[in-house]
């Protein structure tokens, strides 16, 4: 069986093809493409909605023509056409699912809506060291940022989440104070690489709540407050020096949460996915920690962190194979721009 999975959430159109076997194995990865609006929103400082959306109308057929080319299939070879229902940007969202939609009705195929973070989550398990169930995942992305037990497909629990800014956000907001470019995570990373963490004393806020929660907004003020303080434009090396403590302060309070949920879950098996899964320093210091506590870590492939169709294709496929997927035929369709995980 064939899934087409289509991703229109935000400023990435994703088009992608797995096959899934009768014997319960993991869906392979048949083709995928992708196309970042990044260059487009630059020159605003973040995601324009309006121009996302007319991006996805003119990349997605495109994108979806170049897959089924790179996986020697045609339009027929499709069995079942998913698409992101939510959460995401509304306009940009309905381009993925008006494009599904009549796709399926074109070919008389099912038609099915997946969750955003539900691909995150089980983004993973199409990398070359896939997990098995139970996990404890980490999910770092623009938007979310949450520590969830994962006892299967359609099993999570959530045991945590950010009560204001997202990971990606305090990476993306306070990489704008210092001038760096959009997105700010990556940039602030590299930026960071040359600086001394131990410069700036930034807040790590929750640390030591005694919960799973976290808060990034009071780190974003702090760094407004001391850039303030600094000479405008940001001298290169005092730039750095707040990026590294910034990425630092983000870093250490993602590992110290993601570490105490695998201690109170009893689980040995820690997955990250999202974004900011992508960050080096974050890669690093959790592979040491997990190691010392002999707890396995599995992270998805670089290219398949931050959206992509890839992830939509497999979480269809895999609800799906565990007869959690309901299709329609009716070439229905809707999305949810904000759709809470529990509730998939
Ligand atoms: O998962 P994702 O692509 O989109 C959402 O579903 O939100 O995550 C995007 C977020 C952005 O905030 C971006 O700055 C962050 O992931 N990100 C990074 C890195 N690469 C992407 N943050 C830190 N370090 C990175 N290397
Ligand atoms: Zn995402």
């Amino acid at each position: 069986m064939n899934v087409l999975g289509i991703e229109s959430s935000c400023d990435e159109t994703g088009v992608a093809l797995v096959s899934v076997d009768e014997g319960g194995d993991l869906p392979r990865l048949r083709a995928q493409a992708l196309h970042s609006q990044v260059e487009m929103h630059q020159a605003y400082g973040g995601v324009v909605p309006e121009l996302a959306s007319r991006d996805h109308i003119r990349r997605v057929l495109p994108l979806l023509q170049s897959v089924l080319d790179e996986a020697g299939a045609g339009r027929r070879d499709v069995d079942v056409v998913a698409y992101t229902r939510g959460p995401g940007l509304a306009g940009a969202l309905l381009v993925g699912a008006g494009t599904a939609a009549a796709l399926a009705t074109a070919l008389d195929r099912p038609l099915l809506g997946v969750h955003h973070l539900e691909g995150h989550l089980l983004s993973p398990f199409l990398s070359a060291d896939p997990p098995s169930f139970p996990f404890v995942a980490l999910l770092v992305s623009g938007g979310h940022t949450q520590l969830m037990r994962v006892d299967g497909v359609g099993r999570y629990e959530l045991l945590g989440e950010t009560i204001d800014d997202a990971a990606g956000e305090a990476f993306d907001k306070s990489a704008k104070l210092m001038g760096l470019g959009y997105p700010g995570g990556p940039a602030l990373a590299r930026c960071a690489e040359g600086g001394r963490a131990d410069a700036f004393a930034l807040p790590r806020p929750l640390l030591h709540s005694g919960d799973l929660d976290f808060s990034f907004s009071g780190l974003k003020t702090a760094v407004l407050t001391q850039v303030r303080k600094l000479p405008d434009p940001l001298p290169e090396a005092v730039r750095a020096d707040l990026a590294a403590a910034t990425q630092a302060a983000i870093v250490e309070v993602l590992v110290k949460k993601a570490m105490a949920a695998v201690a109170a879950s009893g689980l040995d098996r820690l997955v990250v996915a999202g974004g900011v899964g992508a960050n080096r320093e974050l890669r690093r210091q959790l592979d040491e920690r997990c190691r010392r506590r002999g707890v396995r870590v599995h992270y998805p492939e670089l290219a398949l962190c931050t959206d992509n169709g890839a992830m939509i294709a497999l979480a269809a496929a895999m609800r799906l194979q565990a007869g959690l997927a309901v299709p329609t035929r009716d070439g229905a369709f809707e999305v949810l721009p904000r759709w809470p995980l529990g509730q998939a």
